[in-house]
């Protein structure tokens, strides 16, 4: 079977220690609880989408080590098409270091390894996925140009292309020209407009400015204040998030950004693909860790019906 959505991003191992509090630069925090679990914000999104029941292909470079194996064996047991999977001699694959608190608040740094190598040339290996794919998925933890060139790759197919600026960085005109939706949280809608994003009104000052530099669509997603959902034709709508009690928030944005892509795909409407991608991170928030805290599309069936009961 073809693959509908198509995920170009990266793949990391995360080390997390879940403790009281997040330490301090020189503190040493004792009684956590670790656990190793897949992820990296492509592989989420990839992984978030197989389980909804999308027909999801990743591109994505791993090690050629014990992890990289270990996330290859993982893409294939979630059904993902891992054809544009490239195995890289000689380099490590991507590692994040996360700790999370009892607020649910995280703080994470990565050290990319072989996500630093999905280069150009990768996504001309795997051109037929992009030209023959309904949605394009990625985010920014592999090169800017891989990024870049994928997009105008998938420009010229019919595939809807989403880019979740994540993390922050800057973006050439000509990339965000291409992108049909832009899915940053507060902080990256910020970053991107020089602007201070807190709510629904500063979320919409953002929007309005991304629309100003060329995005059609933009969705901000504002943590347990849901997703601002705007179009630069239909204007500007807050969708709330769905009752939750965070424990962790890790890849909350990542469940969101692969249920965004399974409902377009499906080609759902705009506002209920956002409900559904609400509903999807909703659950994410409540589970410790990335890959291991993604919903499947049963569990959304619920929270989805005992929704529609009480409203
Ligand atoms: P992270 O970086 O922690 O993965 P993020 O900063 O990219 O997340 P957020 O805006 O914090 O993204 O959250 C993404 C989505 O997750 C929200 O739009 C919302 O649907 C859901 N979400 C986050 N926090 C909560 C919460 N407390 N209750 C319910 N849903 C939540
Ligand atoms: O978005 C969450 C992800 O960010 C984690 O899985 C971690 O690997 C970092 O890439």
């Amino acid at each position: 079977m073809t693959p509908e959505i198509v995920v170009i991003g990266s793949s990391n191992t995360d080390m997390v220690i879940k403790s009281t509090h997040l330490p301090q630069p020189g503190e040493t925090v004792l009684g956590g609880q670790f656990i190793t679990a897949p992820g990296g914000k492509g592989a989420n999104q990839a992984v978030a989408a197989a389980r909804l029941d999308g027909n999801v292909a990743f591109i994505t470079a791993i090690g050629r080590d014990n992890l990289g194996n270990q996330a290859l064996q993982n893409f294939r047991k979630e059904g993902i098409d891992n054809s544009g999977i490239k195995q890289i001699k000689n380099c490590p694959s991507g590692i994040a270091l996360i700790m999370v608190d009892d607020a649910a608040e995280n703080i994470i740094s990565v050290a990319p390894g072989a996500n630093a190598q999905l280069s150009p040339a990768l996504i001309d290996q795997n051109q037929h996925l992009l030209t023959s794919a309904h949605i394009v998925l990625m985010q920014l933890e592999i090169p800017l140009e891989t990024v870049e060139h994928a997009a105008r790759i998938a420009h010229q197919g019919k595939a809807l292309i989403i880019l979740n600026p994540a993390p922050a960085r800057k973006l050439p005109p000509e990339l965000l020209n291409t992108i049909d939706i832009l899915t940053p949280n507060a902080t990256e809608a910020g970053f991107l407009t020089n602007t201070t994003v807190n709510n629904e009104a500063s979320a919409g000052v953002a929007a309005q400015k991304l629309h100003f530099q060329g995005v059609q669509t933009v969705i901000i997603t504002l943590g347990g204040s849901g997703a601002l959902l705007s179009s630069a034709e239909n204007g500007t709508e807050l969708i709330p998030a769905f009752p939750a009690e965070p424990q962790d928030t890790t890849a909350a944005g990542d469940a969101f950004n692969g249920a965004l892509a399974v409902a377009l795909a499906e080609n759902w409407s705009l506002r209920t693909a956002v409900q559904f991608a609400n509903a999807a991170a909703s659950i994410t928030v409540t589970r410790i860790g990335a890959q291991p805290s993604l919903p499947r599309r049963e569990e959304i069936s619920i929270i989805w019906k005992h929704n529609e009961n009480n409203s």
